[in-house]
């Protein structure tokens, strides 16, 4: 790494993972014009988020990230976003009331467009196409026009973001959070499920302490925080050339920000030490996220961390460690010790979906939820085991009642999977398998919760206190 960063200071590594574009002419008009765009994010909120990690980091909060593998032009409606918010925001209430601590809603949404593919082409019928790389870059239906990097996309994909935040937005703190109408959207989807009395008894605990408080006098009338909620975006910093164009000075500190969501993330596929994503990440002061794979060393994680957040700053870095069920507690803990051993303060997520896809008899790319879940349990088992804090699940999902993701209290079949599989990259677990996750996760964070050696907890109640 040179020792002075800037916008474009990724340009002179090697990079993976980009477009060729041809019309090179038309991408420096679409790129400047970006640079002129107003930003979709503000510094600010930023650093509240970055704060609101750095708790979650010391063990007093949870990250709750999700949304879609891959936005798409074709579904962008106020229904998609609606219905997306509304299984997050009941996700969210049922892991604060489980886990007792508070919920750092992020989500995979305005910006999530551009996706790293294993191939750079693929044939069909005996025809080589580009592979398609998200909305951003091209389009999924496979024809050589389509298929062509086309850098207007990446003002479409700005507006989307503007209209989708805007929409987020609204939803967040106009009143649509309020906590009794999320809670009574659980109850109805508890009724239309197949029973499960173990859900049922959470829920009903909930709707009497929510009963309790409205006789304390606690409601969305009386407390905002019953009806606001405060919800930040995230997406993969992958385009580079689109997010160099969205990285703004901030007037207050002086620093450099990228304003194309709260939050990026490097992938999996593009976090070599010394290539352009990396050097891009670590100029930004956005909270950052690292995924963190099979291949992924401990050496190389903790020469990772020095470069993206040399200053130990908490919050700065949330890893996210996407193994796969069965490879989670072989290579989890060696990265956990190192981490700790270096004692560098970073949040752990748990992303259970990239390492659990497999192709089903059927043709179709789905994950088992069975596997999902069981990638999120050995998690949260490596985590009691080496006495650190779970911080976070990361998870590709959907509002929509697809059928994408076998599994789940519905039990999805192989044979299901033709009927709604609407998906442009990765399966997606369902509203109905999203809300059934966080059942499952929040059990877990009370496992957690009782097993903290009391000093912690006193510490809290004295904290609290205060
Ligand atoms: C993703 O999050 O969509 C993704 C591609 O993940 P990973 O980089 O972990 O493979
Ligand atoms: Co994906």
């Amino acid at each position: 790494m040179s020792a002075t960063w800037a916008p474009d200071s990724w340009r002179k590594f090697p990079v993976m993972q980009m477009p060729e574009y041809t019309d090179l002419e038309k991408l420096k008009t679409v790129e400047a014009r970006l640079a002129g765009f107003p930003p979709l994010v503000f510094a600010g909120e930023a650093r509240k988020l970055k704060r609101k990690l750095a708790n979650v980091a010391a063990g007093k909060g949870f990250l709750l990230q999700g949304g879609d593998c891959a936005e798409s032009f074709a579904e962008h409606s106020a229904d998609n976003i609606r219905d997306f918010f509304r299984v997050f925001l009941q996700m969210s209430v049922v892991l604060t009331f489980a886990g007792g601590q508070p919920i750092v809603k992020v989500g995979r949404i305005a910006g999530q467009f551009a996706k790293p593919r294993s191939t750079p082409t693929e044939t069909i019928d005996g025809v080589e196409y580009p592979i398609y790389r998200g909305d951003i870059v091209n389009d999924a239906e496979a024809t050589v026009e389509g298929r062509r990097p086309d850098p207007e996309r990446q003002i479409m994909a700005y507006r989307q973001s503007a209209a989708t935040l805007n929409l987020l937005r609204a939803f967040a703190q106009g009143g649509y959070a309020n906590l009794e109408h999320v809670h009574k959207w659980t109850l109805g989807n508890l009724k239309d499920s197949p029973a499960s009395e173990q859900y049922q008894a959470v829920a009903d605990r909930i709707t009497e302490t929510l009963g309790f408080m409205r006789a304390c006098g606690i409601t969305a009338e009386t407390a905002p925080q019953m009806r606001t909620t405060d919800f930040f975006t995230s997406h993969e910093a992958l385009l580079l050339g689109y997010e160099q164009a969205m990285t703004r000075v901030d007037s207050t500190s002086g620093d450099y920000y990228a304003t194309s969501g709260h939050m990026i993330w490097v992938g999996d596929r593009t976090r070599q030490l010394d290539h352009a994503h990396i050097e891009f990440a670590r100029g930004v002061k956005n909270p950052i996220g690292l995924k963190c794979g099979p291949s992924l060393k401990p050496d190389e994680l903790i020469k990772l961390i020095d470069i993206l957040n040399p200053e130990n700053e908490p919050g700065r870095l949330t890893l996210i460690a996407r193994f796969g069920a069965d490879k989670v507690e072989k290579h989890l803990p060696d990265l956990i010790r190192a981490v700790k051993r270096e004692g560098r303060v970073v949040v752990w997520s748990c992303d259970p979906m990239h390492g659990n896809t497999i192709k089903a008899t059927s043709g179709y790319k789905t994950r088992p939820f069975e596997a999902i879940m069981t990638e999120v349990r050995r998690f949260m088992g490596v985590h009691q085991a080496e006495g650190t804090h779970a911080g976070g699940v990361h998870v590709e999902m959907t509002g929509k009642d697809v059928t994408e993701c076998t599994g789940g209290l519905r039990a999805l079949r192989d044979e299901d999977l033709n009927d709604r599989y609407h998906t442009f990259c990765d399966p997606r677990l369902n509203a109905a398998q999203a809300l059934e996750l966080s059942f499952l996760v929040a059990d877990e964070l009370k496992k957690e919760m009782a097993s903290r050696p009391k000093t912690w907890v006193d510490e809290e109640a004295a904290e609290a206190a205060e």
